[in-house]
């Protein structure tokens, strides 16, 4: 029998079993605003199957934001419209944590009142490089190429350390069961850590140490808000797309990881290459990562149960996230459970738009 199923307790915490739904961006907050609706409560509410549920990438401000329709933790409609999937997840006895996010120079003027967002250092994502941007009524959505960022003043860094620290007290007045922040894919926090697109010549630029700091001084101010083991921080060591390619990022990762064992953060989490044909993960690094961090890793990026199995018999990690597969099936977890067939999500149906593509799919006894 696999370890998938059983249940797990980390401190205070417990997992029904090892299956995570990870974070996915639907962009279907209510617009403008950028408010959690009552039909995305339905959605989170629908997956409760799920040992943890990471609600999708939120805006820590206002100036975080990448890509319409994602929803915020900065305002109080915004608390309030979290509330509704809080509620809705714990009534169904599951457990659900926030990701929060600043996309950086994963963004476009449009977000910005015409001006260019803001990064680490002025250095432009790649042309293939886009953001999902929906037309001026809130209607259908284009994927466009991001806006040229101008570089952070210090100021400006504190200022979006503040607002993840803020972000994080809204999510626990929200009701979130814990945080995770969003160190992968290119976005703000994964900008620090890299030499492509960090060449900053400050205290947060240059040596690893200096380009872990953001990251460090956020977790050392938001353990004061969530115990550290409610707290995660969300990596893609082995990504090299978004112009994000810089071979020592393992190695900064590893660093950061070591910090955030001091601190006794609950989890590490990777995004694991998921894109057709990417190189498998090192063995070397999973065993390092290990090594180093004492607490829950948590894996994603196209497992199934046989590789699931392979990486928990292996003791490289504790918990293990299935994505896509829990678009199209909300009771992803019984159905690996009982082999039952698994339906096929439909990929227009993934950003905007309403319940079709989002809601509707039924649960394997319904089917
Ligand atoms: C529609 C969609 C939206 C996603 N949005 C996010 C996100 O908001 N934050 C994040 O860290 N990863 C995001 N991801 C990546 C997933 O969390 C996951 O790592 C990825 O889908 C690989 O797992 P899978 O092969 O099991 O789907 C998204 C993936 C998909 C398919």
């Amino acid at each position: 029998m696999s370890t998938l199923f059983e249940t797990v307790t980390f401190n205070d915490l417990e997992f029904k079993n090892r299956i995570v739904m990870p974070p996915m961006t639907r962009c279907r907050s209510s617009h403008p605003g950028n408010v959690a609706t009552s039909l995305m409560a339905e959605y989170y509410g629908q997956r409760t199957d799920a040992g943890l549920i990471i609600a999708e990438a939120t805006q820590v401000s206002h100036d975080a934001q990448g890509y319409s329709f994602t929803p915020g933790i900065h305002t109080k409609e915004q608390i309030e419209g979290w509330k509704l999937v809080t509620n809705e997840v714990h009534k169904n006895n599951g457990l659900i944590f926030l990701q929060v996010w600043h996309t950086g120079r994963m963004s476009h003027e449009s977000f910005h009142n015409g001006s260019a967002p803001f990064a680490p250092s002025a250095i432009e994502t790649p042309e293939d490089t886009t953001v999902w941007i929906a037309n001026k009524n809130g209607n259908g959505g284009a994927m466009v190429r991001c806006t040229p960022p101008r570089e952070m003043t210090l100021a400006e860094i504190k200022r979006v350390q503040d607002d993840f620290v803020n972000a994080a007290k809204n999510a626990k007045e929200a009701g979130f069961d814990g945080i995770e922040l969003h160190g992968a894919n290119g976005y703000i926090i994964d900008q620090f850590l890299r030499k492509s697109s960090n060449q900053r010549t400050d205290e947060y630029g240059g040596t690893p140490q200096n380009r872990i700091r953001f990251l460090i001084e956020i977790l050392e101010r938001i353990v004061e808000i969530f115990p550290p083991s409610r707290i995660g921080v969300r990596f893609a060591p082995h990504n090299i797309t978004r112009g994000m390619d810089d071979p020592d990022t393992p190695q900064t990762v590893l660093l950061a990881m070591t910090k955030m064992a001091t601190l006794d953060i609950g989890y590490v989490h990777f995004a694991e290459v998921d894109w057709d044909a990417a190189p498998d993960v090192p063995e070397e690094f999973r065993a390092l990562a290990r090594a180093i961090f004492p607490n829950m890793i948590m894996v994603a990026g196209k497992y199934d149960l046989e590789k699931a199995n392979w990486v928990l018999n292996k003791g490289y990690a504790d918990l293990i996230a299935f994505g896509r597969p829990f678009i199209a099936n909300p009771d992803f977890p019984t159905r690996l459970k009982n082999k039952l067939s698994l339906a096929e999500l439909n990929p227009d149906l993934l950003f905007g738009g309403g319940s079709k593509g989002y809601t509707d799919y039924p649960r394997h006894e319904e089917t």
